[in-house]
């Protein structure tokens, strides 16, 4: 156990799904994995182990934002030996040709600021996933019928956002999508020489201010979790 994991050693799998919402970890892990147990519920925040395809998989909840996400990393990466860890979640587009529903695989994520920051000092960090993860949920995603990009997306420390011109900046140079937590986990992956990448669904759109209905939400997300499973044992 850890401060803020409940799970006792070899509860939590090397492969690691980390979903911003507990019960998204939960959704996917009664969706996707065989034999699901739950291996954490400290604070709430829901985390399951069991299978796909007969591999060891842990889905574990994270939180919004960076500084919950780190928490929840570091011990699992520390502590447990988490390997390849992944993110599922949801991002608001940035670009025309980025539509509600499609899934985007974060390349790089630039940010304003991270908990790690402050290591860097003067230096403007990239943080990047891994290359050969984003390779894998690319060929993953063909064929499935969605739109699919690869690209920079912004980690922002804020959903709701007082500056737009900054925004603005992103879009004319090219960022796909805004989301809240993939900068860190980069950072941290980088680190500790493990592998990540994120996963995204576009559910709202900047330019648009279209948002994806609730019920129309599960099948979206549900391609995002194929696309992740898949590139981890490919
Ligand atoms: N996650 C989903 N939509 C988002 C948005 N518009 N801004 C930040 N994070 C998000």
């Amino acid at each position: 156990m850890t401060i803020h994991i409940g799970a006792k050693p070899g509860d939590i799998a090397e492969t690691v799904l980390l979903p911003g919402d507990p019960y998204r970890a939960r959704w996917a892990a009664q969706t996707f994995l065989k034999d699901a147990v739950l291996v954490n519920e400290v604070r709430g925040m829901l985390a399951y182990t069991g299978t796909w395809n007969g591999h060891r998989v842990t889905i574990h909840g994270t939180g919004m934002g960076m500084p919950s996400l780190s928490i929840y990393v570091n011990e699992l990466i520390r502590d447990y030996g988490a390997q390849t860890l992944i993110r599922i979640g949801s991002a608001g587009g940035m670009q025309p040709h980025v539509k509600v529903r499609d899934v985007v695989l974060g390349m790089s994520a630039c940010t304003t600021g991270t908990p790690s920051s402050t290591i860097f000092r003067e230096l403007n960090y990239a943080p990047t996933a891994d290359f050969g993860l984003l390779k894998a949920a690319w060929e993953a995603g063909q064929g499935k019928g969605i739109g699919l990009h690869a690209g920079q997306i912004y980690s922002s420390d804020t959903f709701y956002d007082e500056r737009p011109d900054l925004n603005e900046q992103m879009q004319r140079h090219g960022v796909l999508a805004v989301e809240m937590e993939a900068a860190e986990l980069y950072i941290l992956a980088a680190r500790y020489g493990r592998r990540a990448l994120a996963v995204l669904t576009i559910s709202d759109h900047l330019l648009t201010h279209e948002a994806l209905p609730s019920d129309q939400r599960e099948q979206s997300f549900g391609d995002m979790v194929d696309i992740a499973l898949t590139a981890a044992f490919a």
